[in-house]
């Protein structure tokens, strides 16, 4: 996304895969959200379930998807997989104090 206005990263430590999330927020709503990631199949659908679960919110309702949310929308994952979902969320919060930041910059 070449307009992001917010831009975060998360990093998961047990293996060391990454999920980037890019945002456009207009007005307080996040109108676009895009991922990149370098992970493994959960990782990959958690990042692409978090931009559809945030596009159309509020910052203050895009900051309170968390993981629960997360893995609800994808119908469950595997227990082992649950960690690997938890940085699309994270990368998400990320992103939207990156927009903040630049609000009051
Ligand atoms: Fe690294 Fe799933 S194995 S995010």
């Amino acid at each position: 996304m070449d307009d992001a206005d917010g831009r975060g990263e998360a990093i998961n430590t047990a293996c060391s895969d990454q999920v980037t999330m890019m945002v456009r927020i207009v007005n307080g709503v996040v109108e676009d959200a895009r991922f990149q990631t370098q992970g493994c199949a959960a990782a990959i659908a958690a990042a692409g379930a978090t931009t559809l679960l945030v596009m159309g919110k509020t910052v203050e309702e895009a900051l309170n998807i968390d993981v629960d949310q997360v893995v609800e929308y994808l119908e469950g994952l595997p227990e082992a997989k649950i960690g690997c979902s938890v940085i699309a969320p994270l990368a998400l919060q990320r992103a939207i104090g990156d927009w903040k930041s630049r609000q009051s910059g």
